[in-house]
């Protein structure tokens, strides 16, 4: 049976995605269009198809390989190759040991303390402006959540955790601005030198902490440096692996929290909720405890609708290496299977009245009865998001010390418009008032 989907146009499509704005709208348009899994085309592609039905999703969940054309912009980033396009045998044992430390509780908890000193001091400096100038919170909350991978990645021996931000940065504009075409201010020959000194600069910095570890020195050392240098991996596997931590985990775990921010300044009910939990099991404390996360149940729902209405990432990819069956449609081998997370999680069948806002679509008893993939904001199966468990942890942490201490209302007049960048980024930031909750 054919898979529904719109008319092929002579330019691979390419006029269809820019006119919805993206290919997260486009994706979305084309569902509401088509149904649950659609056709279309997409540069670089041959056959691109987009599933946005949970139970369908799981005949998907097996395959371990991504499309690697989509993935080229990234190439430059990386020595012995980009994980999320490694082929299976090689990523496997690599997924592994990422997993072994970034979803582990006891890394987590050793990265609590420093975790919460750099958001409190990111809420004192937000404290001087309360009741002034706006904040930008996505600006703010992705170097914040940049600070804390990096710590979180390099460990405490980063002799200057400035400069490798910085770093990073010029990296990633330089990169990804390639991507958007949106060339940085001083792209041309002199940035492209800046990025590449930058890069050599994170690479060697990594050599360093790996040197540490290898000679049993340094203080504070990076847990996920030292299982992969335990595992024996070779440096350039290191340096790769760090940065694609880097890549992978601050822009998104900052919008994340962005958002959460966002949705709760415009339904004050919800956030008087949050304050009242958090009143509830912090007492005076500004700041939760590991131990205390566990019981800030109303805080999750709100983190995971707002990850619902706006997943940071908003779409993943995967390459089919058979044919596979998708309900009453076949598949062939080298398909490009597009997962459209957003429009996954605004499937009206399984998520009533979807553009709402209504956090107790996570109690317990709400989610057992949805399908697994309803909700996929980390993705699915073998090539899932490694780092879920701590940016969970990271959000939940940054939410609570915020809202406790502080109440966030929206800049009137100040849109707030949602594009891919990447992520899900809010295309003019997203400024909201901060003042003291007392
Ligand atoms: C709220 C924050 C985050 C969100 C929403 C998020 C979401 C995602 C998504 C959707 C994918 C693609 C999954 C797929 O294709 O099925 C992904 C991949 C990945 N994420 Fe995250 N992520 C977050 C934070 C992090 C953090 C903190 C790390 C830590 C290092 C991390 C590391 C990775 C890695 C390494 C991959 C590649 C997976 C692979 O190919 O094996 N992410 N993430």
């Amino acid at each position: 049976m054919n898979i529904p989907g719109p008319e092929p146009r002579t330019d691979d499509g390419v006029g269809a995605i820019a006119a919805a704005g993206g290919l997260h709208n486009y994706q979305r348009w084309l569902h509401a269009e088509y149904g649950p899994v659609v056709r279309f085309q997409l540069p670089g592609a041959e056959t691109a198809v987009s599933v946005a039905d949970p139970v369908l999703l799981e005949a998907t969940a097996h395959i371990n390989k991504r499309p690697e054309r989509l993935f080229d912009f990234l190439a430059p980033l990386f020595e012995a190759g980009n994980l999320q396009v490694l082929p299976a045998d090689e990523h496997t044992p690599l997924r592994r040991l990422l997993l072994s430390v970034l979803a582990g509780r006891p890394s987590h908890e050793r990265h609590f303390a420093r975790f919460t000193e750099l958001t409190t001091a990111l809420a004192d400096r937000w404290a001087e402006r309360a009741g002034q100038e706006p904040v930008a919170l996505q600006k703010d909350l992705t170097t914040l959540t940049l600070r804390m991978i990096c710590a979180y990645a390099l460990g405490g021996d980063a002799e200057d955790p400035d400069a490798v931000i910085a770093a990073f940065e010029e990296v990633l504009t330089a990169y990804l601005g390639r991507l958007y075409e949106a060339p940085a201010p001083d792209a041309g020959e002199e940035g492209a030198k800046g990025a590449e000194e930058a890069l050599a600069y994170l690479r060697a910095t990594v050599d360093r902490i790996v040197a540490a570890h290898e000679s049993g020195g340094g203080t504070d050392r990076s847990d996920l440096i030292g299982a992969l240098v335990e595992a024996g991996e070779r440096p350039a596997r290191i340096r790769d692996t760090v940065m694609m931590s880097l890549l992978a985990s601050h822009h998104t775990t900052g919008v994340a929290v962005s958002w959460t921010l966002h949705l709760l300044g415009s339904h004050p009910e919800a956030a008087d909720r949050v304050a009242d939990e958090l009143d509830r099991v912090l007492g005076d404390r500004p700041a939760p405890e590991y131990a205390d996360l566990r019981r800030l149940t109303h805080l999750d729902m709100v983190f995971k609708e707002s990850m619902r209405l706006y997943p940071p990432g908003p779409y993943g990819a995967r390459e089919t290496t058979e044919a596979i069956a998708l309900g009453k449609y076949e598949i062939p081998a080298g398909t490009t299977v597009f997962y459209p997370f957003w429009a996954v999680h605004m499937n009206p069948d399984y998520w009533p009245e979807p553009e709402k806002f209504v956090p107790e679509r996570f109690t317990p008893q709400e989610v057992a009865k949805r399908p697994r993939l309803a909700y996929i904001p980390f993705g699915i199966g073998s090539r899932s998001c490694e780092g879920a468990g701590l940016a969970v942890i990271e959000a939940q942490l940054v939410l609570a010390v915020l809202l406790k201490r502080f109440r966030f209302r929206p800049v009137p007049g100040h849109d707030v418009t949602p594009i891919e960048r990447f992520v899900l980024w809010a295309e003019d930031d997203i400024r909201m008032t901060v003042s003291p909750r007392r």
